[in-house]
């Protein structure tokens, strides 16, 4: 047993803007639009929103479920479940722990980017345009000395334990991103070209339609709602038993989805313009020229034609990014950490260091061999393991778990739940619909 005792969070609030900053990150600025541009925009966006509504949404009530039942780590808690297997239970509770180890491998990289793009201006503002131009350049070095740093952050957050680092980073960010968000739409829709845009995000053509666009919005969305890795296993381990976890989880989920579809709003007209005003934002043949750094190559031009307004805001805009980042990667460490913790009985200090140094380490590899590493671990873990595993927490959930148990903990915070729609669909679409769902997803590319 482990001998701390578990950390909670200290309001219904304080977890919703806790889980909330978990699932607001890259995933709704970098990862959504990055995927909508590349796949025919509104065509993606749609498929995106019924992948949110009938699988993610769906796997978040469950995830959180789980981990509020079991009150420990993903591994302890899915033992709980399948108590009669859990060497099975635990090997899949490991290999969640090194998808959210791997996933933050590669985050830490993007998130550095963004410190860089925060400090450029007052670099170059004080004299220091070389370094400037260091931050924002792809290299190695600046690779490397960014994710160190972005990591150090995260160690230092998840270092302080859960209602201290975690709820405070959390609470007040989101609105004051959402706001510049809105200021940053107004002006885009001002320029020349946004309107282009606009109709490519907005008006589906639904021949773009395929079974990658498929595959790839789901991944999207169940990492945009940082799902199948057992970060919300864990954050709902810290969850008090009068929360109507239905209730928030729709809570969560329509903040998510309300950001990703407001960086959609920004970027796809954002990249339109800056095609106008003479950036290379697509090749030849009308692809996009690179995915991979186009929010880096559509930002920060646009700041440029806004003038010293635009510098303010672009540093408002990146610091806050820099935050959102960071509030995801702590519920990534987090599962690792809680694990060590309760089944090594390592103490936190030593469980966040040792961990986070090794999945530094990962980093640095990473980012020394980018072209070769980069896309695959993001393909690996987030377009393929993280639904995979969803489709596994559904079998749990739908098929081994107890029924009766699974209402007990679920009607905790919602006793009316028996009698209520939620509770007549919600166990036979886990048992049936989901886990057949994810596979057909994956299997459709294929015939
Ligand atoms: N949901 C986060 C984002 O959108 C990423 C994340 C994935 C967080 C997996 C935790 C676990 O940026």
């Amino acid at each position: 047993m482990a001998s701390h005792s578990r950390g909670q969070f200290s309001s219904k609030l304080g977890f919703i803007m806790a889980a909330a900053g978990s699932a607001v990150g890259l995933g709704n600025v970098w990862g959504f639009p990055t995927k909508a541009a590349s796949n025919g925009g509104a065509a993606f966006l749609v498929i995106y929103l019924v992948m949110v509504f009938a699988l993610a949404f769906p796997m978040l009530v469950a995830e959180l479920t789980i981990g509020r039942y079991g009150q420990s780590n993903p591994i302890s808690s899915l033992k709980k479940i399948w108590s009669k297997q859990p060497a099975i239970a635990a090997t899949f509770g490991l290999i969640a722990i090194l998808t959210a180890s791997f996933i933050l491998s590669f985050y830490s990289i993007i998130a550095g980017w963004l410190m860089g793009y925060a400090v450029a201006p007052s670099l170059d503002f004080i004299g220091f345009a070389d370094a400037a131009i260091w931050v924002t350049s792809f290299s190695d070095s600046r690779n490397v000395v960014l994710a160190v740093l972005f990591s150090l952050l995260t160690v230092f957050v998840v270092q302080k334990g859960i209602a201290d680092g975690i709820e405070k980073w959390s609470t007040r960010l989101m609105p004051l991103l959402l706001a510049l968000f809105v200021l940053m739409i107004v002006y885009i829709f001002t320029q020349d070209g946004a309107m282009e845009g606009l109709k490519m995000y907005l008006i589906p053509d639904l021949s773009h339609i395929n079974g990658g666009l498929l595959v790839d919005s789901m991944g999207q969305a169940f990492f945009s709602l940082s799902l199948g890795c057992g970060s919300m296993m864990v954050y709902g381990s810290y969850l008090s038993k009068d929360v109507n976890i239905p209730r928030t989880a729709a809570q969560v989920a329509s903040i998510d989805t309300g950001i990703a579809f407001t960086a959609g709003l920004l970027i796809l007209p954002a990249m339109y313009v800056a095609k106008q005003n003479g950036v290379e934002i697509f090749n030849d043949a009308g692809q996009l020229k690179s995915s991979t750094d186009l929010v880096f190559t559509v930002l920060p031009s646009m700041f440029d034609t806004m003038g010293g307004i635009g510098i303010l805001l672009g540093l408002c805009f990146f610091v806050l990014m820099v935050i959102a980042a960071l509030t995801s990667s702590i519920s990534m460490l987090e599962v690792p950490v809680s694990c060590a913790q309760d089944e090594l009985n390592w103490n936190r200090s030593t469980a966040t260091w040792g961990i986070g140094g090794v999945i530094l380490l990962v980093s640095v590899i990473i980012s020394l061999n980018f072209g070769a590493l980069f896309g695959l671990v993001v393909d690996v873990t987030t377009v393929y393991l993280q639904p995979l595993l969803g489709a596994v927490w559904a079998v749990f959930v739908g098929w081994i778990w107890h029924r009766n148990k699974l209402l007990g903990e679920i009607k905790q915070g919602n006793p009316e739940i028996a009698d209520s729609l939620f509770w007549k669909i919600w166990p036979w679409y886990v048992r049936f619909i989901c886990p057949v769902a994810i596979l057909m997803v994956f299997i459709y590319p294929l015939i």
